[in-house]
């Protein structure tokens, strides 16, 4: 087992378990039970270590920012998509950071694309939607459909939006970490090898 994906598995273990007990959005779920929640639903559907990993871990920027946790009195957005990508962009695949950076974007893109998507959306997340802009202009839109992730990024997208269903069960974050631990060290190992063929 690699020290560095030992790391990264602690650092994530750690901010669930300090940070992850705050409350999420004025909704009924805490931090650490809303991507628990997304992971758990991606698991049962068969997914992919990559969307698993993406939906616990796309919120986590509201761990790490420093800037706190949304909430429905703010007045301007707090930027957690990039502090979240920002924090694991060195340790795990492109797919898996992207949908982390763009699942803010992707629900300016469902809310353009789908109307009965915007309907749907919870009182928070239409508030902080408002705050991050408002649905995407036609032009975003066409730039962000040829996203070379957008599927994986609106899958995520989906998991998040599933995630807020006040005392469902899904197993704690040790459950994952192997799962982490894994993607961590394929990631490694895929950029050492390209950097010792480019050598
Ligand atoms: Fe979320």
């Amino acid at each position: 087992m690699s020290s560095l994906a030992d790391s990264v598995v602690n650092q994530m273990t750690q901010l669930f378990a300090d940070q992850g007990a705050k409350a999420y959005l004025g909704e009924s779920v805490t931090m650490a039970e809303h991507m628990l929640q997304g992971a758990w639903l991606a698991e049962q559907q068969g997914e992919s270590d990559e969307i698993i990993i993406a939906a616990l871990l796309h919120d986590i920027g509201h761990f790490a920012g420093g800037r706190g946790v949304f909430s429905l009195q703010d007045t301007e957005d707090r930027c957690h998509e990039a502090t979240g990508s920002a924090l694991v962009a060195r340790h795990l695949p492109p797919v898996v950071v992207d949908s982390i950076r763009e699942h803010v974007a992707a629900k300016r893109y469902l809310c353009a694309t789908q109307p009965e998507y915007a309907a749907c959306l919870s009182k928070a997340s239409q508030h902080s939607l408002r705050l991050q802009g408002g649905p995407m202009s036609a032009e975003e839109v066409e730039d962000f459909a040829r996203h070379p992730h957008l599927d994986a990024i609106l899958k995520v997208r989906h998991f998040d939006d599933a995630g807020k269903e006040p005392g469902q069960w899904t197993p704690g974050f040790d459950h994952f970490a192997p799962r982490l631990r894994r993607l961590v060290e394929a990631h490694h190992a895929a950029v050492t090898n390209t950097l010792e063929k480019r050598g």
